[in-house]
């Protein structure tokens, strides 16, 4: 039996789709009805036949926070692909995410030890990593350092990473990913997918910020093969391409057949937007538009290294263009 955590979002709903193609028992938990429909959508991305490939998934209502809710969920689980998480980038959001994202996965991994699953996958990120050194693009070699500047959810991934190594201590067969910004359809209102939602309303404005891009059939495929694999205990890059915002938001525009963003915004422009934001939301109790952490992303420059994985794997990663054309043929549809 194969368990999925966070199967209600972007990397959990394609990864039930692929895992649905086989015929292996898959057990997903869920928080709500109305997300775990959501997953339907997704499907219908891939398939005509949605109700064939969702029935194959046994759906158990809990929160990884809530250790009672769990006790049902690891019965006769072999193989556990742990994607819950909270992304956020809003301060107010530091000390759910320290629940969610560390204790979540110390409850996941203490659950996975005590049922004695083979093997156990975690989606990290590259927040996780430590910084380039000396301008070299980053790899899973670069140590985390505390002297860092780093954002909430990174701390919060990289305290995640510690329990799931920790697992590995005790026992546990352990493979972490650390994929960049993942691109994927559905998800049309959170975290990348809001790209393709600007873009096609007419976005203007534009940051010149580079970071690693990859596409969520990649991360889906390299977490199957890996724990297929004999690999285990270690972590992979998963970065199909570094990017520079603008050239991926104006790729999205390209393929809408939409302007390209015109507007370049400069750091001074981030900063006070970010500030006239902070304020706007204490006024109104509202979501944050922008973040100083998400305002600081913008404009950061870092490459990525993949070459671990190919030259593991021989993995080959979709092209950024190709992804986006697939993306923006799913959002129009
Ligand atoms: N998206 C990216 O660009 C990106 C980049 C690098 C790494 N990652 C990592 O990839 C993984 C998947 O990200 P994603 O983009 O798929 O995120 P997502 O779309 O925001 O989905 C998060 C999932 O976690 C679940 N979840 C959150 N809190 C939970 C809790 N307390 N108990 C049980 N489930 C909970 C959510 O359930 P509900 O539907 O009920 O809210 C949802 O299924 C995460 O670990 C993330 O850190 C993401």
């Amino acid at each position: 039996m194969i368990l999925v955590t966070g199967g209600t979002g972007l990397v959990g709903a394609h990864l039930l789709y692929h895992l649905t193609q086989k015929n292996d028992m898959i057990r997903a938990i869920y928080r709500t009805d109305k997300k775990r429909e959501n997953v339907r959508k997704i499907f219908s991305y891939y398939t005509e036949n949605v109700q064939e490939h969702f029935s194959k998934i046994e759906w158990v209502q809990a929160d990884i926070t809530d250790i009672p809710s769990l006790e049902p969920v690891f019965k006769k689980v072999t193989e556990v692909y742990h994607c819950a998480a909270l992304v956020s980038f809003a301060p107010k959001d530091y000390r759910k995410m320290r629940q969610v994202n560390i204790d979540g996965t110390a409850n996941i991994i203490n659950f996975s030890i005590e049922n004695k699953i083979n093997k156990f996958c975690f989606v990290s990120s590259i927040a996780a990593i430590g910084n380039s050194i000396n301008g070299k693009p980053v790899d899973e070699g670069n140590e985390w350092s505390e002297n860092d500047n780093h954002n909430g959810y990174s701390i919060t991934k990289y305290g995640a990473e510690m329990e799931v190594w920790r697992g590995s201590q005790e026992g546990l067969n352990v493979i972490i990913v650390n994929p960049g910004v993942i691109l994927g359809s559905g998800f049309w209102n959170e975290n990348s997918g809001k790209l393709f939602t600007q873009i096609n309303s007419g976005l203007k404005f534009y940051t010149e910020g580079i970071t690693g891009f990859v596409g969520v059939h990649d991360v889906v495929k390299a977490i199957i093969l890996l724990m297929k694999s004999n690999i285990k205990n270690e972590r992979f890059v998963l970065v199909s391409e570094n990017k520079s915002f603008k050239d991926v938001l104006f790729s999205i525009a390209d393929t809408f057949n939409k302007k390209r963003p015109s507007i370049k915004v400069g750091k001074i422009i981030t900063a006070i937007t970010w500030r006239v934001d902070w304020l706007f939301t204490i006024i109104t109790n509202k979501e944050p538009l922008l973040t100083k952490n998400s305002a600081r992303s913008s404009h950061n420059i870092s490459h990525y290294s993949s070459i671990k994985i190919k030259n593991q794997l021989g993995f080959e990663f979709e092209s950024i263009a190709k992804l986006c054309a697939t993306i923006c043929r799913d959002f129009k549809s």
